[in-house]
């Protein structure tokens, strides 16, 4: 009998295994598919490597000359951009391997479904086998969703396909401008792709300051993707070339003809299959049911990951993992979920973390805000990167700082900054006498902390202070 069995090795599983086992616990983790689940194989790492290609061919074409960097002749041989990336996620996944091997994780291959409150059973190619387990830990993750009018094809394709095209499609249509939607929109567009980007809702990254979505949204449709937002009625119908659509576009009906649709609508909990009867409970969004420990309604049996409520990243579902694996071992351990940062690798990249103003003011919480743009920043300037801006917000009472939106140059970088002060309950007061090196990026958080205080030395203050 294991201590644990951990169905899924993505980010939630592959964690909660090693930091099992680090805890002197035998552990099993059964894996269907890939092992780095969809973080390291179709999702964040590949996104990634592929996006900074691109924007290295980007920035060549585009942006160096007026560094006085002359290139002709600049080509993209794809082949290589995708052996490159192949190889990365291969170093990742072996190195998980290798993790799982030294720290003794015993990795099991096929698909598993809970048979009883300590029982699962694995289906392989070598049949069936029943295992036991004193707790169990379900990190199956998620699948993209689908639309009832656009099937995945030889021409639609999901997050997975859009990572693997063998040739720059002349045009794509991207659904859904949500994370997935502008990251890879953006990997093709700055190839050569043709980009229009489908949205249903009328508010563009509604879950930022409007300062800073408005910012975002001039900002991508500069660098050539047409987001279309409000958008009603989509029809497609496959011709012999590609794709026609169709749709209602600000009363209007707008019609293209694409070589290439890709999904990103969102993405659903891998529940299918996975247990017997009604063992566990599903939410109506098809989220198992856990409380804030990922505890399910059978004690002995936890979720984690995309596969429950919160936000599906990686660094949430491997968190989770850890939480769980500890209090499994009897610690005291919890995750603070206001505290959950969040990035969209565009260039510039937009990060956030805490309640934006518009959250704030709903909640009636009594605040102050800073800002700073990246245009009076003098590394942002000398490195031809000083569009977008940084906003904070801290609690007029106590001083803390509750939130922090960042579209510029290192904006994961800086708002991670923001997110150790907050950790910490370090008030905006204090975070304005820390030093920073000079010339940095991170100076604009500075500043924008100094404004909220109307201190700020590099931009003109609200109200004159003493
Ligand atoms: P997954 O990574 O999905 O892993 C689940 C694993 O369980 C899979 O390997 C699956 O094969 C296995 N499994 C499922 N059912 C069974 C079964 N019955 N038996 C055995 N095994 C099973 N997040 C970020 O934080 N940053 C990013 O930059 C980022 N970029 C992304 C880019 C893309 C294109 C996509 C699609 C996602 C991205 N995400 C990103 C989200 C991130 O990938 C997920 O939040 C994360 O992978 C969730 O981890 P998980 O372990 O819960 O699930
Ligand atoms: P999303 O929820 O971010 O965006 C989906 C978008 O599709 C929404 O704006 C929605 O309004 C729109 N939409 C839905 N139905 C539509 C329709 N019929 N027509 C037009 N638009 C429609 O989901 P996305 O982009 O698929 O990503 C899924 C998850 O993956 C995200 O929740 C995110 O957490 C994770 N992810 C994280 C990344 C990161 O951290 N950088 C990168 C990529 C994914």
């Amino acid at each position: 009998m294991y201590d644990i069995l951990i169905i899924g090795s993505g980010p939630a599983g592959y964690v909660a295994a090693i930091r099992a086992a680090q805890l002197g616990m035998t552990v099993a983790c059964v894996e269907k598919g890939f092992v780095g689940g969809t973080c390291l194989n179709i999702g964040c790492i590949p996104s990634k490597t592929l996006l900074d290609t691109s924007l290295k061919h980007y920035k060549l074409v585009n942006e160096y000359s007026e560094h006085g960097i002359e290139a002709k002749d600049v080509r993209i041989d794809l082949h290589k951009m995708m052996f490159r990336k192949e190889e990365v996620i291969k170093q990742l996944t072996t190195g998980v391997e290798a993790l799982f091997k030294s720290n003794k994780v015993n990795l099991i291959n096929g698909s598993a479904r809970i048979i009883g409150n300590s029982y699962v059973e694995v289906q392989s190619d070598d049949g069936n086998t029943k295992l036991e387990a004193k707790n169990i830990i379900i990190a199956t993750g998620s699948s993209p969703s689908e639309l009832e009018e656009i099937k995945i094809g030889n021409h639609v394709v999901d997050n997975e396909g859009a990572l693997k095209f063998q040739t720059i499609p002349k045009s794509i249509a991207v659904i859904g401008a949500g994370v997935i939607g502008l990251e890879l929109g953006s990997l093709w567009s700055r190839l050569g792709s043709h980009v229009t980007v489908i949205e249903a809702q009328k508010e563009f990254l509604p879950m930022l300051d409007q300062r800073i979505s408005r910012q975002a949204s001039r900002e991508f449709i500069n660098q050539g993707l047409d987001i279309k937002l409000g958008c009603e009625t989509l029809k497609v119908k496959e011709n012999s070339n590609g794709l026609d659509i169709s749709f209602n576009y600000k009363n209007e009906e707008i019609a293209l003809e694409v070589e290439k649709i890709i999904l990103a609508v969102g993405r659903k909990p891998n529940t299918k299959d996975l247990f017997s009867g009604d063992l566990l409970t599903i939410d109506e969004k098809g989220f198992i049911e856990v409380d804030e420990y990922c505890q399910t309604s059978v004690k002995n049996i936890w979720a984690i990951g995309d596969v429950v409520r919160g936000p599906m990243l990686a660094h949430k579902a491997s968190e989770e993992g850890v939480m769980v694996v500890e209090r499994i071992a009897k610690k005291e351990a919890v995750l603070n979920y206001k505290h959950i940062p969040n990035v969209i690798y565009t260039h510039p990249e937009v990060a956030w973390v805490g309640l934006n103003a518009s959250q704030l003011e709903e909640q009636e919480v009594d605040f102050k805000s800073g800002y700073f743009p990246f245009l009076a920043n003098g590394r942002a300037l000398a490195s031809g990167e000083s569009i977008g801006s940084v906003y904070i917000t801290a609690d007029n009472e106590t001083d803390k700082i509750l939130g922090l939106q960042v579209f510029g140059p290192s904006a994961a970088e800086i708002v991670q900054q923001g997110l150790i002060a907050m950790d910490n309950g370090v008030t905006s007061e204090d975070f304005s006498k820390t030093i920073f090196s000079h010339p940095t990026v991170s100076e604009a958080l500075h500043e924008a902390i100094l404004s909220m205080n109307n201190k700020a030395i590099h931009i003109q203050n609200k109200k004159k202070i003493n």
